[in-house]
């Protein structure tokens, strides 16, 4: 049994880029792997969660894979908690009604075969919305009627583990007090891998009996000077492969497709354009 996990596909209405590489991503899935199920770990949208046009042509885009998807939002999607948010943007009860309206539920849970893969909406922790204490009521709920019966899959936009011991201007993971509390209900279960996307590049570490599994990007990679140390920097997506209760993961890569910076999506200097301007 096949899971594939694509990530950061950062797909705006102009086209462009990030649209020819995610069409070129569909097609090798339909026509080459054929996953029983595909899990997109957010950034959808290129940059600005309130585009309702971005939003409905990466709906028509993700269309586009025959495999059964799933969706959790990223921080451009819903927008992300805390005083630091990326140029301002937080998450709000309006930006994911609008983001959910198109995509479903940012919280799910999904039995396929010998496993159960849950995806939640990490931008929701430190919020204090209403919507986090009803993810965390649910997630607890749903982790107890698994019990231990089960390999559990976790997917996630921003990584459930510390990824740098230097601080950031932005938010590169759940944060601390999210972290501890998430790690203390998911030790009540059988966790195999927790994959991730955020970051747009690739590396998986052994956590215990769980793998983390940082997903590549498909729409570009971070620019020089920016990228993460002992980092996989390729686009690409994962493989999740099952066998009886045995969870293994490796990267692959697309066919054909062009490795791209930021600065190689002239829709990504348009959009920060309009966004400054409107600012
Ligand atoms: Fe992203
Ligand atoms: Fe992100």
């Amino acid at each position: 049994m096949k899971i594939v996990q694509i990530s950061d596909t950062h797909l705006t209405a102009a086209g462009g880029p990030t649209e020819e590489s995610f069409r070129l991503l569909a097609d090798h899935l339909n026509t080459t792997v054929r996953p029983d199920l595909v899990v997109h770990s957010g950034d959808i949208q290129v940059l600005h969660p309130d585009d309702a046009g971005d939003r409905e042509h990466s709906r028509q885009l993700l269309d586009l894979v025959d495999a059964p998807l799933l969706v959790i939002p990223g921080n451009h999607d819903v927008g992300m908690p805390g005083n630091n948010a990326w140029a301002g943007l937080v998450v709000t009860d309006e930006r994911i009604a609008a983001h959910e309206s198109v995509f479903g539920p940012g919280h799910w849970r999904h039995d396929i075969d010998t496993v159960t893969v849950i995806g939640i909406n990490s931008e929701l922790l430190g919020s204090n919305l209403q919507r986090e204490a009803d993810q965390w009521r649910w997630l607890q709920q749903t982790l107890e009627d698994i019990g231990r019966d089960r390999p559990v899959l976790l997917f996630l936009h921003k990584p459930l583990w510390a990824v740098s011991e230097v601080p950031t201007d932005h938010q590169l993971d759940v944060g601390p007090v999210a972290r501890d509390r998430l790690l203390s209900l998911l030790g009540e279960v059988d966790l195999r891998a927790v994959g991730s996307g955020h970051l747009h590049c690739h590396r998986q570490t052994a956590r215990g009996a769980a793998l983390e599994v940082w997903a590549p990007a498909t729409a570009f990679l971070a620019s020089d000077g920016e990228s993460l140390p002992e980092t996989r920097q390729e686009l690409g997506y994962i493989e999740y492969d099952v066998t009886d209760a045995d969870v293994t993961a490796s990267f692959c890569a697309v066919p054909g497709l062009a490795q791209r910076t930021q600065h190689d999506v002239p829709e990504i200097a348009k959009a920060i354009e309009a966004m400054t301007a409107a600012v």
